[in-house]
């Protein structure tokens, strides 16, 4: 067993004036991120006695590596990873065998965040979160508590949406999350039942409001260690 892995964190952040990302928002974020791989958020005490056992540690801890910042020459930057390259007025990644990269812009589209999975190009591996998304207190509203960021790593991390992206069938490739037949959204009461199952609407890989999402389980953090492993498409980062 490989233990703790440390993933240092770069952030590349495309300035736009009229959504400022703050020193705070930046030291916030990481501790968020610390915190719900580690089985420390305090929500946590929210989740219902059905899936209280399988509440994972992940041991998977971030550092802040460098901070980059550019001002930005779009205000829409959109989902086509133009964010990602300085030839269309970005930020080039830094070396995305070591670093996680984290790009900060305005996407536009109502757009919170995307990542790339891993085994991907990569130049363009990392995460992408929309400015007032970023950091706990922005300005998302119920998405200004950094979970976007949490989510987003969990794919960079290899995890699927928990319904699968699919209706009951369709799998997530995780065995302790039920199946359900799509996204919940605001802050679901328990029991929230979809395809004969009660719904882990606290799951970070669900659509739910920032403050309402406080668990991996122990069958993702099974699914996230898997690449790390030796010829894993993550074995790089194991020091
Ligand atoms: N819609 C985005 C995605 O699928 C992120 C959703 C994040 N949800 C949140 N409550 N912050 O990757
Ligand atoms: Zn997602
Ligand atoms: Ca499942």
């Amino acid at each position: 067993y490989i233990g703790t892995i440390t993933i240092p964190v770069v952030v590349n952040i495309l300035e736009d004036p009229a959504h400022p990302v703050t020193q705070a928002h930046i030291d916030s974020q990481i501790a968020i991120l610390n915190a719900d791989f580690n089985n420390n958020n305090p929500n946590t005490d929210g989740v219902p006695s059905e899936f209280a056992d399988l509440v994972a540690d992940t041991e998977i801890t971030f550092t802040l590596a460098a901070i980059n910042r550019k001002a930005s020459i779009t205000s829409e930057w959109g989902t086509r990873d133009a964010m990602k390259l300085v030839s269309e007025g970005g930020i080039d990644a830094t070396d995305p065998t070591n670093y996680l990269n984290i790009w900060v812009c305005e996407i536009g589209g109502g757009i919170l965040g995307y990542a790339q999975f891993p085994g991907g190009t990569l130049a363009t591996d990392g995460v992408v979160i929309g400015s007032d998304y970023f950091g706990e207190n922005a300005a998302g509203g119920v998405y200004g508590h950094g979970r976007t960021t949490t989510h987003e790593v969990g794919h960079w991390l290899n995890l699927r949406h928990i319904w699968g992206d699919g209706r009951c069938r369709q799998d997530d490739f995780v065995a302790d999350t039920p199946s359900s037949d799509g996204a919940n959204y605001g802050c679901p009461s328990y029991p929230t039942v979809n395809c004969k199952s009660n719904d882990m609407t606290m799951n970070y890989m669900d659509y739910v409001d920032d403050n309402c999402m406080y668990m991996f389980s122990n069958g993702q953090n099974d699914r996230m260690r898997a690449i790390f492993a030796t010829e894993g498409p993550r074995e790089s980062f194991v020091q």
